[in-house]
Formats: C-alpha cells, sequence, structure tokens
C-alpha cells in the first residue's frame, strides 16, 4: 500500500485518503480574526439563516419585523448548537488518533489538522455569540452545559459516536450548498461564517469516513446495528434537546419583541412551537440523515444499517 493511502476495509469507492484530505485542508487557510471583530459587525436588519431552515415565514400572523428575529433567534441557536456538537467531537478525534500516532504520518497530520480546525470553529462560534449578544438586545437561554452533554455523548460506543459526527459534517455540507449558498439576502458577515465553515467540514466529512469504517472494521453486523441503535439513542437525546431549545428561542422572541405586554394567544403559540421544532429537527437531524453520503457509507457498513435510518428519517424532515 502506498505511503499516506488509505484501504478500507469496505467496498467503498469513495477513494478518500488521509494525504489528499490534508492537502485540501492546508489549501484552506482562515483565520478567526479575518471573518469577525473591528468593523465587522451582524447587520440586524438582514435575515441570518435561510428560511429552508429557519421556516419563519410561514408564520403570517407574526410582523415581519418578528418574523426576522425570530430568524436571528435561529442563528443565534445554530452559533449555539454547533458550539455544543464541536465540544464532543474536538476530544473524540484526538481520542482516535492518539494510540495510533506513530503508524501513519499522514493519518497523524490529518487527524491533527481536523481536530485544530474544529477547535477554531468552537472560538469561531463563540465570537459570533459575543457579537449577536452585544447587538441583539435581549438574552436568549441555551441549553447545556456543553461538558455535560458532551459527556453523555460520548459514554455511547465509539462507532455511534463517529457516525453520529458523520452525520453532522455532511448536514453542514447540506446547509451550505442546498440553503445558503444561493440565498443572497442573508447578513454577508453571518454567511461569510458559515461558508468558511462549509470548506473545512468537506475535509472532515471525508475523514469521519474514514473514521467510520475504521471503527466499523471486523465488527459483525450485530455489532453494527448495536451502535446504530446507539446512534439512534443520542439523536433522541439531541431531539429533546431542540425540543427544550425551541422553548428558550420561543422565550426569547416574547422578550425581544415586547410580546409579554400583548401575548400571543395559546394557538399561536403552538403553531410557532410546531412549525419551528420540525425546522429545528429537519435543520440538525432530518439533514444529515438524508444527505445520500451518510446513506452511502452506511450502506457499506450494512444495507440494515442505512434502512434503519430510512425508517425514521421521515419524522425529521
Ligand atoms: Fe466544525
Ligand atoms: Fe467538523
Amino acid at each position: 500500500m502506498a505511503y499516506g493511502q488509505h484501504r478500507s476495509p469496505f467496498d467503498t469507492a469513495h477513494g478518500y485518503t488521509y494525504q489528499d484530505v490534508l492537502a485540501a485542508s492546508e489549501r484552506i487557510n482562515w483565520r478567526v480574526e479575518d471573518l469577525i471583530g473591528g468593523d465587522r459587525r451582524l447587520d440586524f436588519t438582514k435575515p441570518f439563516m435561510p428560511e429552508a431552515l429557519a421556516r419563519t415565514e410561514a408564520l403570517t400572523f407574526l410582523t415581519p419585523r418578528e418574523r426576522l428575529t425570530l430568524n436571528q433567534i435561529r442563528g443565534y441557536e445554530y452559533l449555539c448548537i454547533f458550539g455544543l456538537v464541536e465540544e464532543f467531537i474536538l476530544p473524540f478525534v484526538l481520542d482516535h488518533a492518539r494510540p495510533h500516532l506513530d503508524e501513519n504520518d499522514w493519518r497523524t497530520r490529518a487527524f491533527l489538522q481536523f481536530a485544530s480546525e474544529e477547535a477554531k470553529h468552537i472560538h469561531l462560534f463563540k465570537r459570533f455569540r459575543d457579537e449577536f449578544q452585544k447587538d441583539f438586545g435581549t438574552t436568549v437561554d441555551v441549553i447545556g452545559p456543553p461538558a455535560e452533554i458532551a459527556k453523555a455523548v460520548l459514554a455511547h460506543d465509539a462507532l455511534a459516536v463517529a457516525i453520529l459526527i458523520l452525520h453532522i459534517e455532511w448536514m453542514t455540507q447540506q446547509h451550505y450548498l442546498h440553503s445558503v449558498k444561493e440565498d443572497h439576502n442573508l447578513d454577508p458577515l453571518f454567511k461569510s461564517m458559515l461558508r468558511h465553515h462549509w470548506m473545512e467540514e468537506a475535509q472532515h466529512a471525508k475523514l469521519d469516513t474514514l473514521m467510520v469504517e475504521a471503527l466499523a472494521a471486523g465488527r459483525s453486523e450485530d455489532a453494527i446495528m448495536a451502535a446504530m441503535a446507539e446512534y439512534l439513542e443520542i439523536g433522541a437525546m439531541i431531539d429533546g434537546g431542540l425540543q427544550a431549545q425551541m422553548d428558550f428561542n420561543l422565550d426569547g422572541l416574547h422578550r425581544a419583541t415586547g410580546r409579554n405586554c400583548e401575548p400571543l394567544s395559546p394557538t399561536e403559540r403552538d403553531e410557532i412551537a410546531m412549525v419551528q421544532w420540525q425546522a429545528m429537527r429537519w435543520t440538525y437531524i432530518g439533514s444529515g440523515m438524508t444527505h445520500p453520503k451518510f446513506v452511502q457509507t452506511l450502506t457499506t457498513l450494512t444495507p440494515k444499517a442505512a434502512d434503519m435510518v430510512a425508517g425514521v428519517a421521515p419524522a425529521f424532515c
């Protein structure tokens, strides 16, 4: 085998190698300081999230300004949720790399670069959160704390966590390419953050594919399906977190728009909750579960894994 090449134990056609992924990653070289800070400020006259993810425009009983505020709260939530998931991705990738540091220099360098980029993303999302909090005017609570959520996720089978991370990385690709890229109404600063994140996540998705294949190698179909069941368990935990976050978002909307004085009717609040929870489910769960590359990797592990996900995905779309 050529040095730096990866031969998967599975019959895959992806052709990903540590060497190629590292080379692509090294060509992309941005700094947090270049994206936010100084005179680079969020523009609160514009939406932060594409409508395909925010799903605020159908809530016509809200005023246009209220719908825009809810969209921006969804942007803040996106920063917070990604901040949370990166908190468990970073230690997981380091733990995956560490026992094999002396075996393949390309592998070691690719995973350390991956970890370094995720540490940078954690910093990036925090800086955007700071800017949001400075100018938004009211607080929006967030689920957490991130360390506790990371601990709960990392307590699972490593293959289940790697599958979840693969889902998250492809989900980020879906968000940018299918919803963000062609949306020219978004705040340019927020869009630039999403674009720069996407650029690096494209490499992570490939490394995660190699990571999943390495962790699944030698496992029986039953053992792979046991990991799949744990992946769905973590998904259910995340879904519960999304519902809690949706309530925080609506409380934030009430505070930010003065609806505390003139509250929404119970029917209106129920409708926002229903639309928004489903929007969040699509954003963080459905868009990952249905990504063709994610499904393809599951199929190579065992078609049963892909079938399992196909059975539950419609509830999150
Ligand atoms: Fe990231
Ligand atoms: Fe990533």
